[in-house]
């Protein structure tokens, strides 16, 4: 028997009211995925011949994030009707006249549900031969979603939405998880005869259900036991629910996988991330995007990393980075600040207090203390001073600094870029360095030390300083005279 065709809609125009929020709703991110990106996935599982996404609410802004996850969709936009009927109706319509199969429906606010759970609901509406099948589950407080009505002899009869349900239908705790099939038939025929005589004024999809028991149609249900995965977001609550569900999997997960995870309640990994075995994690870290580390590392504790690389058995400990690259036994922080452009070299440095910005930093070469290190090369086994600063801005323009290998640069220096300091060369402590440096040569700025002797008791006789001066005098005085 052939495969029927199959397109899956999602349902995505729907403002979001209960999230009081500026972004759509479906834009809010869980694991550092956008909620319509979860659902996307699971739908592209299908490999559905039509995908179709309604969008209505902020349009541009949903459409956009719908085409970077599937850039084959179809975006549909739904018109001045509201409800998710008229959403399902104006998808139908987009699909070819000569379509003929099955139509998956899915809300763009149920990250969870994933793709055995409906696939088995497809299986089932094919096997029954139904017109719809929807997928259902029995919870404990059923307040908010859909009911199941089913006749005296277990067969579903409609849905009704908790805003027009008498306190009878209320009692019931089969719910309507908003994930159905139907056959195109079934929508064609009775999208067109629902109406908008409800509490809310809308046009609900859940009406096929009784229209088609009325027309004598077969609706099955598929109740499922894992009714979490079912779970609609809609205001923050339940977001950050899901977000500590969701983070508490994929943390089971990299465990499986040979990572250790000391405490599972601190530790926050993105869907995007990818851990190697033997990796470590320390409590109050947070690997976001597409951060991957390597084997044997340990990153943390407090540590947050976004799309940063890590390599195989380095250490990043207390530290902010973004963008970054972190070498093989490379060492990093306590309380270091790394934004986007650091690339830290094999068994390099960055240590306490440094902040780095498009630096390049060298195999072996350190920045070890209270550095600014921005648009910078190093190269190989250089040591960058502490209290460096690369003054890399003239208030118009940015400027380059390129340090050699083998440099050994003084305290607290100061590089105004643009500048280049060669391979081998030194700079003394407090150095300015203005100009090159050649390779092997010492740069020194500032002028002799000169001590004025006797200021203090000239100056500020009768001061502390002043008294304690003068002791220190007698006494050197007491010593010549033994
Ligand atoms: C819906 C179901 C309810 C079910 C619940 C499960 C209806 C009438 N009710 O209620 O039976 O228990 O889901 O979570 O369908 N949307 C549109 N266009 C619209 C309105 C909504 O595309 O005009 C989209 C929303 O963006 C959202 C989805 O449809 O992704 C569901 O809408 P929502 O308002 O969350 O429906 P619920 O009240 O949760
Ligand atoms: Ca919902």
């Amino acid at each position: 028997m052939p495969v029927r065709p199959l397109a899956v809609v999602v349902l995505a125009a729907g403002q979001g009211t209960r999230m009081k929020s500026s972004t759509p709703k479906v834009l809010h991110r869980l694991a550092g995925l956008p909620l319509v990106h979860h659902v996307l996935e699971t739908a592209g599982a299908l490999s559905p011949d039509h995908l179709v996404v309604v969008v209505r609410h902020e349009r541009d802004r949903v459409a956009a994030s719908v085409l970077e996850a599937s850039p084959h969709a179809v975006l549909v936009d739904q018109d001045d009707i509201p409800g998710t009927g008229r959403a399902v109706e104006q998808a139908v319509e987009a699909l070819p006249a000569e379509f003929d199969g099955d139509v998956v429906v899915v809300s763009a606010d149920v990250p969870f549900l994933d793709h055995e759970t409906l696939a088995s609901l497809l299986e089932q509406h094919r096997t029954e031969q139904a017109s719809a099948t929807l997928l259902s589950a029995v919870v404990p407080s059923p307040a908010g979603y859909g009911r199941v009505v089913r006749r005296a002899s277990g067969d579903v009869d409609r849905i009704v939405e908790h805003k027009d349900a008498t306190p009878d239908e209320l009692a019931v705790a089969e719910i309507n998880s908003g994930t159905y099939v139907f056959t195109v038939a079934a929508l064609r025929t009775h999208l067109p005869r629902i109406g908008a005589a409800n509490a809310q004024n809308e046009k609900y999809v859940t009406d096929m259900v009784g229209l088609l028991t009325a027309a004598g149609e077969l609706v099955a249900a598929r109740a499922v036991a894992e009714t979490w995965r079912l779970e609609g977001i809609n205001d923050r609550v339940q977001l950050a629910a899901a977000a500590r569900l969701l983070n508490a999997r994929i943390v089971e997960h990299w465990q499986r996988e040979g990572v250790s995870i000391v405490d599972p309640l601190t530790t926050w990994i993105d869907r995007d991330v990818t851990l190697s075995p033997d990796v470590e994690l320390l409590p109050g870290t947070q690997l976001k995007g597409a951060t991957f580390v390597a084997t044997g590392a340990v990153v943390g504790p407090d540590t947050t990393l976004v799309d940063t690389e890590v390599g195989e058995g380095a250490t990043v400990k207390r530290t902010d980075a973004t963008l970054a690259v972190i070498g093989a036994g490379a060492t990093v922080g306590p309380w270091s600040y790394l934004r986007p452009g650091t690339k830290l070299g094999a068994g390099g440095k960055i240590g306490t207090f440094v902040e780095t910005k498009n630096a390049v930093i060298g195999d072996g070469s350190k920045v070890p203390h209270l550095s600014y290190i921005g648009d910078t090369e190093v190269g190989t086994d250089s040591n960058i001073g502490a209290g460096t600063i690369t003054a890399n801005y003239d208030g118009v323009n940015k400027h380059r600094t390129e340090v050699g290998s083998n440099v050994r640069t003084g305290s607290h220096n100061v590089f105004v870029a643009p500048v280049r300091i060669g391979d081998g060369a030194y700079s003394g402590a407090g150095t300015v360095v203005r100009k090159d440096v050649p390779a092997g040569a010492l740069a020194l700025s500032i002028a002799p030390q000169r001590n004025a002797s006797g200021w203090v008791e000239a100056n500020r006789p009768g001061t502390a300083a002043a008294q304690a001066a003068a002791r220190a005098d007698q006494a050197a005085g007491d010593e010549t005279t033994d």
